[in-house]
């Protein structure tokens, strides 16, 4: 679980919780916040191993995956959910900057999974969290659409090459989530309100209802979901 000690990622790690799994909590800088999500998965009835990782450094992800084989022998589910991003248009941006956020919500799928592949063992899951912006153009986003539009693709091909092993790679996009996130956009609050207000349930998506998805695709009931991007934003991409 990448990403699981705030916003979405704490909620999927909460989920899986609530199931009774093991829970490997990865974090960047947030120590504390991964800390109450590791409590909170044992009030829960899961266990947690926090693991601290920069996963735009490849060797972090090495050692990420390490330390879940050294506690735990094997891995069911990988949860891509780790992401970060630079807010500005396509024209204003760096190779720097195209760099970083493309090294941060990409290629650790890619990294990840390549040394997941040898943790895991039929029924295995891999999921990514991916969101409109892969497809859509959605001011100041370039770069994390980009960034998650090469996840979606990247899922479709691990997905076949998983596929001969029993595991499936999926990917949920999800519509916009009242987190963290929100605070650093400028006017973040007044852009959640309207597309809540565009949401033809009148309702933001939650954190809960995009784990609930997820655990939905960690489950045997999603064994012939392969290579999809499922998204769960209570119809809001429908509109023209
Ligand atoms: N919120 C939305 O509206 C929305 C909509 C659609 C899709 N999504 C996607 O859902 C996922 C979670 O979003 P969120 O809103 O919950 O994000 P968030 O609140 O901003 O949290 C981001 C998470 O990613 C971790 N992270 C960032 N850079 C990292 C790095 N270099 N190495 C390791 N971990 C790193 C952070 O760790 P620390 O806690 O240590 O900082 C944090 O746990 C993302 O993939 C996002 O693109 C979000």
């Amino acid at each position: 679980m990448t990403g699981g000690g705030r916003g979405i990622g704490r909620a999927i790690a909460l989920r899986f919780a609530e199931a009774g799994a093991r829970v490997f909590v990865n974090f960047f800088v947030n120590r504390e916040a991964a800390e109450k999500t590791a409590r909170d998965i044992e009030l829960r009835g899961g266990s947690a191993h926090l693991v601290q990782a920069d996963l735009k450094e490849p060797a972090e992800i090495k050692r990420l995956i390490a330390e879940v084989g050294r506690v735990a022998g094997q891995l069911d589910v990988l949860v891509s959910n780790a992401a970060s991003g630079v807010l500005k248009e396509g024209l204003e941006l760096s190779a720097k900057q195209w760099d970083w956020v493309l090294s941060t919500n990409a290629r650790p799928l890619l990294l990840l999974s390549q040394d997941a592949a040898r943790l895991m063992t039929a029924g295995g899951r891999i999921i990514a969290l991916s969101s409109l912006g892969s497809q859509r153009v959605i001011p100041g986003y370039a770069a994390v659409g980009v960034s998650k539009a090469a996840l979606e693709a990247l899922s479709r091909y691990l997905a076949v090459e998983f596929g001969a092993k029993g595991i499936t790679v999926n990917a949920v996009s999800g519509g916009a989530v009242a987190t963290d996130v929100w605070h650093m956009i400028p006017d973040g609050q007044q852009a959640l309100e309207a597309i809540r207000a565009r949401t033809p349930g009148n309702t933001l998506v939650t954190p809960e209802a995009i784990a609930d998805v997820v655990f939905f695709l960690a489950s045997p009931a999603a064994q012939f979901i392969q290579g999809q991007v499922l998204a769960v934003d209570g119809g809001y991409s429908l509109l023209a």
